[in-house]
């Protein structure tokens, strides 16, 4: 008896001594060794289910989530889940969650309390969370406590070990939690299941070491890393061969790409290489620092013929004196310098911006100034957001908080300059013709296709499915505020 389980145990250690030397240490070859294990796992469990298993990953905050969410459907497709749209039905929730504002937070809280309720009536049922938010620790900590269901856990510098973690958890029935601190690896060639056939996006870089003074980013998402211009030229080239048209280029800071590679590199210089790519017709980017916006981008801006005619380009104050607090390293003046010389450069240019109200220490006078800077920019729109509060960020513990009752005020009457000129300035294109690109059926009326113009509006008109995909020239006939009714020409 003593021997048996003596023997046992050895051939408990083999067996795990010879997985481990089968384990692949390279990546990305590791990560697809832990798909075909997952995926094994997986069955056996649909097996059990008598039905397939299925997933929903919900994505909150920005382009960047989305663009790892697609990376993590592209893992679950492999492993065998088969995609569900609607949450409560999945029996693998995750949430890819974004920390940049704290109410984004309460939402995930409030919605895993229900997830918990579904978990127990599905036996089957997992719940994954990712993403900026557990980058925090505190977050992490309460998760722990008050949120034993869940069942995994990692951050944003591992999302490229999904599938291990996956693996782990199909195997071990225990919360798993993988968070890194920082980290500078960046691996390539992994499954990624695109939400539109035709236009994706694509990482140039991660990180951000702006550290702006109200920004959790640079803590969450760790130093700038940039990506090898081969492996993007690489990536982009793929992308077409698969009927591709239109890439969005990402990063939290544009402009400074390829200062961190052993060869350095502009931003410039890698458009110029990604215009050459035959049968690639656009290039959008986001988002633009304005301190790193070269003049050498905007020479190479204006003479593309790729190039989305639409730059986002946050202002987030007009106050210099407030800008100088936000330490975003410009001035009022320079920036209206800067879009003057953009607006010479490519004169029929659509300019977006991000605008913060009620920044610590901001007076009505300095609000006037951000007015101010709207109506001589006039933006084509602006998102416009309420200060938050995220505590690590220097001006968490910055003076003069401002009262919630004036912020508001202040934001309404934000928010009615912006939309009241973004309703001007999108209706000087009526009565023009423009490319579109034709992306999806109109939601509310089935006869109208939705196709984006360069400068990043919509225009809906008659057209049918076989359409999508497709740039198609359409005539804008009226104008609706922030859309277009038109019909193809
Ligand atoms: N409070 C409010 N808005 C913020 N942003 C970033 N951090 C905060 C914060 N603490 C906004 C900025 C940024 C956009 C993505 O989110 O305007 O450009
Ligand atoms: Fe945040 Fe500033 Fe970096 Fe943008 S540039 S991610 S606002 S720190």
């Amino acid at each position: 008896m003593e021997e048996k389980k003596i023997k046992d145990q050895i051939d408990q250690t083999e067996k795990a001594a010879i997985d481990e030397v089968l384990i692949p240490t390279e990546e990305p070859q590791r990560q697809y060794y832990f798909i075909e294990k997952a995926r094994r796992d997986l069955a056996e469990l649909s097996a059990k289910a008598g039905r397939p298993l299925t997933f929903c990953v919900t994505t909150f905050g920005c382009q960047m989530n989305a663009r790892d969410s697609e990376k993590l459907v592209g893992i679950l497709e492999q492993v065998g889940y088969v995609e569900e749209p609607e949450e409560e039905k999945a029996d693998f929730v995750i949430y890819n969650t974004c920390t940049v504002r704290e109410n984004a937070n309460q939402r995930v809280y409030g919605r895993l309390g229900q997830l918990g309720r579904a978990k127990k009536k599905n036996p089957y049922m997992m719940i994954g969370l990712c993403g900026c938010m557990m980058q925090e620790p505190h977050v992490v900590e309460k998760l722990k406590k008050s949120y034993r269901f869940v069942d995994l856990i990692f951050g944003t510098h591992n999302i490229y070990k999904f599938a291990e973690l996956l693996a782990t958890r199909l195997e071990s029935e225990r919360m798993v939690i993988d968070i890194w601190k920082d980290t500078d690896k960046i691996v390539e060639d992994l499954p990624v299941e695109r939400k539109y056939s035709f236009k994706s996006g694509v990482n140039i870089m991660f990180g951000c070491n702006n550290f702006c003074s109200y920004c959790i980013v640079p803590y969450v998402r760790g130093r700038e890393r940039s990506r090898d211009p081969k492996a993007i030229i690489r990536e982009i080239e793929r992308l077409v061969e698969d009927g591709v048209v239109e890439v969005m280029l990402l990063g939290q800071n544009v402009n400074s790409y390829g200062k961190t590679l052993e060869e350095p590199m502009t931003f410039a210089r890698l458009l110029k290489e990604i215009e050459k790519i035959d049968g690639l017709e656009r290039i959008r980017f986001m988002t633009s620092h304005p301190k790193d916006l070269s003049d050498e981008l905007i020479e190479v801006m204006g003479n593309s013929k790729k190039i989305c005619k639409h730059l986002h380009l946050p202002v987030q104050s007009g106050s210099s004196r407030i800008l100088q607090k936000m330490n975003r390293r410009y001035t009022k003046e320079q920036y209206l310098t800067l879009v003057d010389k953009i607006r010479t450069a490519v004169p029929d240019i659509s300019l977006t911006t991000d605008i913060i109200v009620g920044f610590p220490g901001e007076t009505e006078e300095d609000f006037q100034e951000t007015l101010d800077v709207v109506r001589k920019v006039r933006y084509d729109s602006a998102f416009t957001f309420i200060y938050s509060k995220r505590s690590g960020t220097p001006a968490a513990v910055m003076e003069d908080q401002v009262p919630e009752e004036v912020v508001k005020d202040r934001f309404n009457r934000l928010l009615k300059e912006v939309q009241d000129i973004s309703a001007e300035v999108c209706a000087v294109h009526e009565g023009t013709v423009q490319t579109a690109l034709v992306e999806c059926r109109n939601d509310h009326d089935e006869r109208l296709m939705t196709g984006r113009l360069s400068n990043n509006l919509l225009v809906h008109f008659p057209g049918d499915e076989s359409l999508i995909g497709k740039l198609v020239e359409v005539s804008l006939d009226e104008c609706h505020g922030f859309y277009y009714m038109g019909k193809m020409v």
